[in-house]
C-alpha cells in the first residue's frame, strides 16, 4: 500500500526516487546535524533503469516514489554505483520484488555486494569506459576507486547530461528541496565542507586525480546528481571549485585550537594562545571538546593552517575526548599544517608528549615542543602561552 511519497522529476527522463532521513544524527561517527538523504534515481528509458537504492528501513519510501511514476516491476536495469549499505541495503528486497533483467556494478562492487549479502544474484561487471545502451540514451561508467570505497563508480547518462556521482559531490543535508540552487549557499558551503572533511578528506589524492581525468572523458555534464543531499543543476562549478580547493588544502592564516580541560588550567592556556594568535593577525577558532563534536573539529581543520592541541594528563594519558579527536583527525589525514601541543598536569604529565607524537605522525610541523604547566598556570606561564600564539601567528602569516 502506498503512503503517498512521490517522485520528483529532475530532468526530461530522470526522477529522484530516494528517501529523506530527517532525523539522522550519526553517520558512522560523523554528527549529521541536518540529517541526510539517500538519493536513488529512476531513468524512464526504453529500458527503465534505477541508479542506486536506499537504506533498508527506507525501502517503502523509495518504492512509493517509484510507484508514483511507474509500476516498479518495469525496472529493467539496476546500477549499483557503491556497495555501502546506505545505497545497497535495500537491494536484496528490491531485486527479489522487481526481478530486473540486468544488475551492474564495478568488479569490486560485484565482490563487495556478494560479501554483504552472500547472495546468488548475478551482478554483471562494468569498468571505466564501458557503456550500456538503455534505449533512450546510454550510460557510461567511470570507476572512482576509494571515492568512497574501492568499489565506487560514477555513471553518466548522455541523454540528459547527468553525472550520477554517488558519494562524491554530496552532503548530509535533509531538505524538501531537491536542487542546490534552491538552498542557501551558506548552508551548502558549510555542509559540503563538513561532508568533504569527514568522508572524503583522506581520499584527496584520488579526488585530485579524478578531477584531472574527468575532462578527458569528454562528458557534457550539465547536472551532477550525488547520492546524498541536493542535485547540482545550474551551478555545478560551485561544488567542483570547492573540491579543487579542498584537495590542495593550501596553508591559510587560520589556527584551530582544540582542547579539553579538567580544572580549567588547560582552558586558560588555550585562551592565552588564542590571544597571541589574534594579536599576530591570525584567524582563530577555539574548540572546547566538552561541547564540540569531532566532526566539527575536522571541518574547521579543513581550511586551517595550524592545529594546536591542548590536553590535561589523566592516568598518564591524553584526556579521553582529546584522544578521540586525535584518533579521528589522524585517520582523515589533514595536510599542510603547523602546530603545537600544550596542557596542564599534576605529577607525571605525559599527555603533551603523546600529543606531539601523534601530531608528528600526522605530518604536522611542530613549531615548538609541547608546553606543560604544573597544576594551575601562573601569570608568567600565561605570558609564555601567549607568546607561543604570537610565534605561530607570525609563522602562519609567512606561509600563507
Ligand atoms: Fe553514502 Fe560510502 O556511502
Amino acid at each position: 500500500m502506498s503512503r503517498g511519497f512521490e517522485a520528483v522529476k529532475i530532468s526530461e527522463h530522470v526522477y529522484w526516487v530516494g528517501a529523506i532521513d530527517w532525523k539522522l544524527r550519526n553517520f558512522h561517527g560523523y554528527e549529521t546535524s541536518r540529517g541526510s538523504t539517500y538519493n536513488a534515481f529512476l531513468i524512464i528509458a526504453d529500458r527503465v533503469t534505477l541508479i542506486d537504492a536506499v537504506k533498508p528501513n527506507f525501502y517503502d519510501e523509495m518504492m512509493d516514489r517509484i510507484s508514483s511514476v511507474i509500476d516498479p516491476s518495469q525496472i529493467d536495469i539496476i546500477v549499483s554505483n557503491h556497495a555501502e549499505m546506505d545505497h545497497s541495503g535495500s537491494l536484496p528486497r528490491l531485486i527479489d520484488e522487481v526481478k530486473p533483467s540486468k544488475i551492474v556494478a564495478s568488479a569490486k562492487g560485484v565482490q563487495a555486494l556478494y560479501e554483504h549479502f552472500r547472495w546468488d544474484v548475478n551482478v554483471e561487471t562494468v569498468k571505466t569506459g564501458d557503456t550500456l545502451d538503455i534505449g533512450t540514451g546510454t550510460l557510461k561508467f567511470i570507476e572512482t576507486r576509494m571515492i568512497h570505497w574501492p568499489d565506487s563508480m560514477f555513471a553518466f547518462f548522455d541523454k540528459d547530461n547527468i553525472l550520477f556521482s554517488n558519494d562524491a559531490f554530496g552532503m548530509h543535508l535533509a531538505t524538501g528541496e531537491r536542487f542546490a540552487d534552491e538552498i542557501s549557499p551558506y548552508i551548502l558551503d558549510y555542509e559540503a565542507a563538513k561532508y568533504y572533511a569527514n568522508i572524503i578528506l583522506h581520499l584527496s589524492p584520488m579526488v585530485k586525480r579524478l578531477l584531472e581525468t574527468l575532462p578527458t572523458y569528454n562528458l557534457d555534464i550539465k547536472m551532477i546528481a550525488p547520492d546524498h543531499g541536493p542535485v547540482w543543476r545550474e551551478d555545478i562549478n560551485f561544488i567542483l571549485e570547492r573540491y579543487s580547493k579542498w584537495v590542495e588544502q593550501k596553508p591559510t592564516d587560520k589556527a584551530v585550537i582544540v582542547y579539553d580541560t579538567m580544572w580549567e588550567s588547560t582552558s586558560k592556556m588555550a585562551a592565552a594562545v588564542a590571544d597571541g594568535l589574534v594579536s599576530a593577525g591570525a584567524h582563530v577558532k577555539i574548540l572546547p571538546l566538552d561541547g564540540v563534536h569531532r566532526s566539527d573539529v575536522i571541518t574547521e581543520v579543513l581550511d586551517a593552517g595550524a592545529l594546536i592541541v591542548g590536553s590535561p594528563t589523566i592516568n598518564n594519558q591524553i584526556y579521553p575526548t582529546v584522544a578521540d579527536v586525535m584518533n579521528y583527525l589522524k585517520g582523515l589525514k589533514p595536510k599542510n599544517l603547523i602546530g603545537a601541543s600544550f596542557g596542564s598536569y599534576g605529577w607525571s604529565g605525559e599527555a603533551v608528549k603523546h600529543l606531539d607524537e601523534i601530531l608528528e605522525e600526522m605530518g604536522v610541523e611542530l613549531v615548538s615542543p609541547g608546553t606543560r604547566i604544573k597544576y594551575v598556570p601562573s601569570d608568567d606561564n600565561l605570558v609564555t602561552m601567549r607568546e607561543l600564539g604570537v610565534t605561530i601567528g607570525k609563522k602562519l602569516a609567512l606561509l600563507k
